[in-house]
């Protein structure tokens, strides 16, 4: 029987009012397809397509944005009702293969790690240097988060209009949302910093706005960083208490990761702190040791939380473990990005019964070399071998 050989991760969930035929979730990948204004191109739509015929139950797309200084080149767009008719075609497209699988849109700023090209100034919830790009970021005014917050409701309305299943809002690796949430970034004293609560009041203002407009079911995710492996930043005590208030809010479900640029771009000695805690695993999985490197954080979450479902991403290659994940909950969903660059169809074949793991090494080289002009691929193809120049990202 198909999927009895992984019946756990075969076996139907729901995300809120969402249902999804199996637990693997395509996890949200920049790919730099969009057109230059953000307008899905017919090389976007067939990318998510054959993701969508590879079996996996959901797909989340890279982050689309609500605002264009925040954006990635060729990415997305959401910012107003002229996107609707374009951005329709995607969910379309998806549906039309009529294999069950779902797509949501992710929303997103790249706020302090925003690329020069796309704005000479990047803003943040304060003036704290980013090392990576070695730049200063404006403090954002209580009238500009005013305006972000309107716009990432609007965003989820939109794409509600569109046909997506469900939205989910970029807050993990250090983009604005995320350094909201930080007190390593966010050193603000009014009343979007300071103590948890505040810190996390703009992803509780942008729901509460949201569910006005698209109503309480429609289901709105988040992804979140557990740790950001960075000083003064979100450890696991806090991250549990940010997703107890995510869920209070309505959050369907929570993806946890980790780490900002800063943390991933830069050597262990450049980093000095406590970089020893970083998981080596996710620049190159040599064992199924070295996968799941996020398990120990999604275990203490699904302790924690009662309402959203957990999904945990990050280093997943081999289905055996999807499995006994699964079976003991330590997670609700997995969550997967390299290997379905490599291997669209690795749900499927799973699905059909081979347990060979993914093929994806993890060296991020389809990061390393992602170019507007090529847009997202694995170089490595079908080869085996590992590239000298092992990338550190982990975006
Ligand atoms: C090329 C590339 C682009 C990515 N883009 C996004 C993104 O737009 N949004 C996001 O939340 N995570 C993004 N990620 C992170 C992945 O979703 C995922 O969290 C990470 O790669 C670990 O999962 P994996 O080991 O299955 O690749 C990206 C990762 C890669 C390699």
């Amino acid at each position: 029987m198909p999927g009895e050989r992984f019946p756990r991760l075969f076996s139907p969930v729901n995300l809120g009012s969402l249902p999804l035929k199996n637990r693997l979730v395509r996890s949200a990948t920049y790919e730099a397809k969009a057109a230059e204004d953000g307008r899905p191109t017919p090389g976007y739509i067939d990318f998510h397509r054959r993701l969508a015929a590879g079996g996996v139950g959901l797909i989340i797309t890279g982050f689309a944005f609500p605002q264009r200084d925040g954006k990635l080149p060729r990415s997305i767009s959401v910012e107003d009702d002229g996107c609707l008719t374009d951005l329709a075609k995607v969910p379309d497209a998806i549906h039309g293969l009529h294999n069950g699988c779902k797509i949501a849109l992710q929303i997103g700023h790249c706020g302090r790690q925003v690329p020069l090209r796309v704005a000479r100034e990047p803003v943040a919830p304060s003036p704290i240097r980013e090392p990576f790009t070695d730049r200063m970021p404006r403090e954002l005014s209580l009238k500009e988060i005013e305006a972000f917050i309107n716009a990432c409701a609007a965003a989820i309305g939109l794409a509600e209009k569109a046909g997506f299943d469900a939205v989910q809002l970029h807050a993990a690796h250090g983009w604005l949302l995320s350094s909201f949430l930080s007190p390593h970034t966010n050193r603000r004293t009014d009343i979007f910093g300071g103590n948890t609560v505040n810190r996390a009041r703009i992803m509780t203002e942008i729901i509460k706005r949201a569910k006005s407009q698209v109503g309480d079911d429609y289901p709105i995710l988040a992804k979140m960083n557990a740790c950001d492996y960075v000083e003064n930043g979100i450890e696991v005590p806090e991250s549990l208490r940010l997703g107890k208030i995510f869920e209070d809010a309505g959050y369907a479900s929570l993806e946890i990761s980790s780490a900002m640029w800063e943390t991933v771009t830069r050597k262990p000695e450049e980093i000095g702190w406590k970089a020893e805690r970083i998981p080596e695993a996710r620049r190159r999985i040599h064992s199924v040791a070295d996968e799941a490197y996020h398990r120990e954080f999604t275990r203490v979450f699904k302790q924690n939380l009662k309402k959203a479902k957990i999904i945990l991403v990050g280093g997943m290659r081999t289905p055996e473990l999807m499995e006994e994940i699964l079976e003991k909950g330590d997670a609700d969903l997995i969550s997967l990005s390299r290997p379905l660059i490599r291997e669209p169809d690795l749900p499927q074949r799973w699905f059909s019964g081979s347990n060979q793991k993914s093929a994806c090494i993890s060296c991020s080289s389809c990061l390393e070399t992602l170019t507007e002009e090529e847009g997202l691929r694995c170089p490595l193809g079908s080869k085996q071998e590992i590239p000298e120049n092992q990338a550190r990202i982990q975006p």
